[in-house]
């Protein structure tokens, strides 16, 4: 593929592509997206493709959903690891150059951090991260930001505590990188001594004077945020176990913690949870994590009219 060919498609692999005017038309239309006709279909006679090599509901069913909405096609390989030719030894980009012939653009989650940048590199398609291990989930960020916005009206001016596994919770990760897009906002992060936020957001955040500080104190953090987004502690990317139970249920939301929380606060977490948030949680209007995960079709249609049109 030549470079001017390249910089004509449109991936998404990471939130550093979007700045402030890129975010407000997404976002407005991923608002047109929730009224689409049903009989509309912008998107008929294209197909997408989501190769998933690690576990996903959300993701690949909301990505797979948005594209059905637009009157599209899917593909879908859902455990790649076992079931694509990667068990036989193939690589992600010939896989890449493979699917490129049956679809118009590729939604791809993998294990390996910068997965999503080596297959845009040979692809001549749209392609989507959704996830490359540890490092980015630029669509879960944008669905966050993006629910924030729907939930309280603005995404400027936020006192934001990210909370949990900042180390290898990529959609922390990402929120907070995207969150340099936005004015006056100030970041608390809580999260277990083994896994804080990385030095590289820090260092980037700093860049952009967005402040941030550490704060172990979770009940302290509470009654002063507009918005907590918890995260799950990820298990499967730790190499013991043991470093594993150092960093599990320190620090959970429940009714006792939902007192304290600011009345006019959200509630978010990208899910799955374990018990980080529990279930006693889930009836209180400021609980917004299903409403997230929903705003996930509206963001992802908004994406992939992006990438096709
Ligand atoms: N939030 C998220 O990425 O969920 P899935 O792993 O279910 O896709």
């Amino acid at each position: 593929m030549n470079s001017a060919r390249a910089s004509q498609i449109r991936h998404v692999v990471e939130v550093a592509q979007f700045d402030r005017p890129a975010l407000e038309r997404l976002f407005a239309a991923a608002d047109r997206m929730r009224d689409l006709p049903r009989r509309a279909a912008p998107l008929a006679g294209y197909t997408l493709a989501t190769i998933f090599y690690e576990p996903s509901t959300r993701t690949r069913l909301s990505f797979e959903t948005a594209m059905h909405r637009l009157g599209g096609n899917v593909v879908s390989t859902e455990n790649a690891r076992e079931f694509s030719s990667a068990i036989k030894g193939e690589s992600v980009e010939d896989t890449i150059r493979i699917v490129e012939g049956y679809a118009d653009a590729i939604v791809i989650r993998h294990y390996e951090q910068g997965a999503a940048h080596r297959a845009a590199a040979v692809a001549s398609v749209p392609i989507l991260n959704a996830g490359d291990g540890p490092g980015e989930h630029p669509t879960q960020a944008l669905l966050d930001l993006y629910t924030i916005r729907h939930e309280l009206g603005r995404i400027d001016g936020l006192r934001i505590a990210l909370v949990g596994d900042l180390r290898f919770g990529r959609t922390a990760r990402s929120l907070a990188r995207l969150l340099r897009q936005t004015r006056g906002t100030e970041l608390v992060f809580v999260s277990p001594l083994a896994v804080p936020m990385g030095a590289d957001v820090r260092a980037e955040l700093d860049r952009a004077g967005i402040p941030f500080r550490d704060e172990p104190d979770l009940d302290a953090v509470l009654p002063d945020v507009d918005v907590v987004y918890q995260t799950r502690v990820q298990k499967e990317r730790f190499t013991t176990p043991e470093e594993y139970e150092t960093a599990r249920g320190q620090y959970v939301i429940d009714a006792a913690a939902m007192r304290r929380l600011n009345p006019g606060a959200v509630l978010l977490h990208p899910l799955p949870r374990v018990d980080e948030i529990a279930v006693e949680v889930d009836a209180d209007p400021r609980a917004a994590f299903f409403r997230q995960a929903h705003n996930g079709v509206f963001v992802r249609m908004a994406l992939l009219e992006h990438v096709l049109r």
